[in-house]
């Protein structure tokens, strides 16, 4: 951002207009989107299951080209990217963390994979060996290095695949219910690492269904609604209080019941009774 406040043309990450996504020519996954992301925000990314959340991510992170309507990345056609013009480099500066760690892993080894990125760079042997030791300590996992990825548990592949991603050190990071699976301390130890990483600067765009990690991860949220259109897109604290909102968009649940007088409880995807 300039002093005076003002974005300039660089700051502009994610630029869609009116970007549709069809899987198999007729599936519509995501409609009409409209979406600009500037450098540094951090955006948590909601919707209910097969909203379009991973979709959305696999088009900025350029796996995918829009079936219809335009898209830029830095300053690039993704529609290019997609069709592998540049991609390494493209996903030097982008890197997405799926939320299946099985297609992120596909070394032998656990070092192998986090290596891999900085290995394409050209890094040498003691850059590769930094860039493994911090991305490795920092999802806490550097006892896993020579494990193959297959064995590992569920929770620990995704440490695994969160550890390949940072390996390079890229300034825009997608991560795709990145906390799911992890056990209580790994989730916190996650959800000040992308607090961290946003304050250095990063731009940082999470899909998750915990709706009590966003205020720490994100402070501007994007739901998308049921019918795989943006529903809501404003200041995180704006959107968490909007009940209306959380329970069309079937991210709260709220259950109402008669036993001891009628009251209600509500649900959130991942916690038990929560809020009131
Ligand atoms: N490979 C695919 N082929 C066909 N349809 C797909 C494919 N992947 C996803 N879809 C469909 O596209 C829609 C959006 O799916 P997507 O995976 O983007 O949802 P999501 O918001 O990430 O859901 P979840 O919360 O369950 O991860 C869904 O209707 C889904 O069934
Ligand atoms: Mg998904």
């Amino acid at each position: 951002m300039s002093e005076a406040g003002t974005m300039n043309a660089t700051d502009l990450i994610f630029q869609l207009r009116a970007v549709q996504y069809l899987y198999a020519g007729r599936h519509v996954a995501l409609d009409s989107i409209d979406l600009d992301i500037r450098r540094g925000e951090q955006v948590a990314l909601l919707g209910a299951n097969g909203s379009g959340k991973s979709t959305l991510l696999k088009l900025l992170d350029g796996i995918y080209a829009p079936s219809s309507g335009t898209m830029q990345v830095l300053g690039r056609d993704i529609a290019a990217v997609a069709a592998g013009e540049d991609a390494f480099r493209f996903h030097r500066e982008v890197g997405l963390v799926f939320q299946d760690p099985d297609i992120q892993l596909f070394s032998a080894t656990v070092l192998d994979d986090v290596a891999f990125g900085p290995l394409q760079l050209g890094m040498s042997p003691s850059e590769v060996k930094t860039c493994c030791d911090e991305a490795l300590g920092e999802m806490e996992i550097n006892h896993l290095a020579d494990r193959a990825p297959f064995e590992l548990s569920g929770g620990e592949k995704k440490r695994a695949a969160i550890a390949s991603v940072l390996s390079l050190h890229p300034d825009v990071i997608l991560l795709d219910e990145p906390t799911a699976s992890l056990d209580p301390r790994t989730k916190w130890v996650l959800v000040n690492l992308i607090r961290r990483l946003g304050e250095a600067g990063k731009t940082i765009i999470t899909a998750t269904h915990e709706l009590e990690i966003v205020p720490i991860i994100a402070n501007r949220v994007i739901v998308i609604g049921e019918e795989r259109c943006i529903l809501a897109d404003g200041p995180a604290e704006a959107i968490l209080q909007d009940r209306a909102l959380l329970i069309k968009a079937n991210l709260i649940h709220e259950h109402l019941h008669g036993h001891g007088g009628d009251h209600t409880h509500t649900y959130t995807s991942t916690s038990g009774p929560a809020v009131r």
